[in-house]
Order: structure tokens, then sequence, then C-alpha cells
């Protein structure tokens, strides 16, 4: 098996983060590799906001809460988030941002760094006590979050999830 495919067989959603900080380095080639994904029509209306400041992110975290009703929320306490973002009028928005969040975290593995998808900014980036906080943090009106990683380093490595029997038909 190559680095790409082990890379991509032994990713797992990590959901316990050390207080380790990410080297700038690091985020920047996490990054690089997000703005690299494919977009339909190569029209890259996707819009990346890297929170790398834990008292950010529990603003957010507390923002987003108090909106699903869920005291306490942390996002997994992670030393980094990143929001991906795209244009609201993109009908191809989510998918190139699901590209992008398959690349962050393809890429953040392939570092030594963990992350998970988190969904709960999905829906509720427009209300108005959230958006405060993500034009705070410089998101532009016209983008709607579609996925946020959570990124760090793993306190444990956690265990491979089976995949499900039947999903692949081969037509020959
Ligand atoms: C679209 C999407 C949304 C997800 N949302 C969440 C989430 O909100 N919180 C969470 O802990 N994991 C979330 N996950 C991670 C999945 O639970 C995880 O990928 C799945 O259980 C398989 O585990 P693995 O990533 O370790 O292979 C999400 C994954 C995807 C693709």
């Amino acid at each position: 098996m190559n680095e790409v495919l082990k890379n991509i067989r032994t990713r797992r959603s990590v959901r316990g983060f050390t207080e380790k900080r990410i080297p700038e380095e690091t985020v920047q080639a996490i990054v690089e590799a997000a703005v690299y994904a494919p977009s339909a029509m190569n029209r890259q209306s996707w819009h990346f906001t890297v929170v790398h400041n834990r008292e950010k992110i529990e603003r957010l975290a507390q923002a987003i809460g108090s909106q699903i009703g869920r005291e306490g929320y942390d996002f997994y306490r992670p030393d980094m988030l990143i929001l991906v973002a795209a244009e609201r009028e993109n009908q191809n928005g989510q998918l190139d941002s699901g590209c992008a969040m398959e690349n962050i975290m393809l890429a953040a593995h392939s570092l030594g760094v963990g992350s998970v998808w988190v969904n709960q900014a999905k829906g509720i980036c427009d209300e108005p006590a959230v958006r405060e906080v993500l034009t705070e943090f410089g998101l532009p009106s016209t983008h709607v979050i579609w996925g946020i990683a959570a990124l760090g380093y793993a306190t444990e490595q956690p265990e491979e999830k089976p995949r499900a029997e039947g999903t692949v038909n081969y037509v020959e």
C-alpha cells in the first residue's frame, strides 16, 4: 500500500486533544491542502477561517452551544478550528466544502495531527449571535459554513470503526 492509501486507511476521527500547539508550518501545509481541493467549475467560492486561539474557539463554542441548547459545548477542546464556508449562492458549495474538509483531515493526519468534522455550525451560522462571532473572525456575510475541522494532537489514537458491508457493487 503506498503512503497516500495508507494515510487514507489510517485516518480516524479524533475527539480528544492535548494542549500542544500545532506549529505554523504544519498549519500552512494543512491550509494549502484545503485550497488545492477540487471545486465545481473551479469556482473556489470557499472561504477558510483558521481559528488558532483557544479563547476565540471557546467564544464560538459558546455562541453555537447557546444556539443548539448544549451548555458547555466545546468542539472537543481542539487546538485549532478551520471553518469551511462557501458562497451561499453556489449550489455546489457544500460539495466543494466537503472536498476541502477531507483534504484538511487527510493532510492533518499525514502530519501527525488529529481531526474531526464538526457539523454543529451548519444551518445556524446566520443566527445573529453566531454570525456576530463569525463576522468578528472575518467570515464574509456572503458565505455559509458547511463544515468545521477541529484539529490538534490526539490524546489517544481512536479505534478503527468497521466499514459497512454491501456498499460497493462491481459491474464488469
Ligand atoms: C458530514 C460529516 C459530519 C460529521 N459531523 C460530526 C460531528 O458533528 N461530530 C463528531 O464528533 N463527528 C462528526 N463526524 C465524524 C463521523 O462521526 C466519523 O467520520 C464516522 O463516525 C467514522 O469514523 P472515522 O472518521 O473515525 O472513520 C462527521 C463526519 C462527516 C463526514
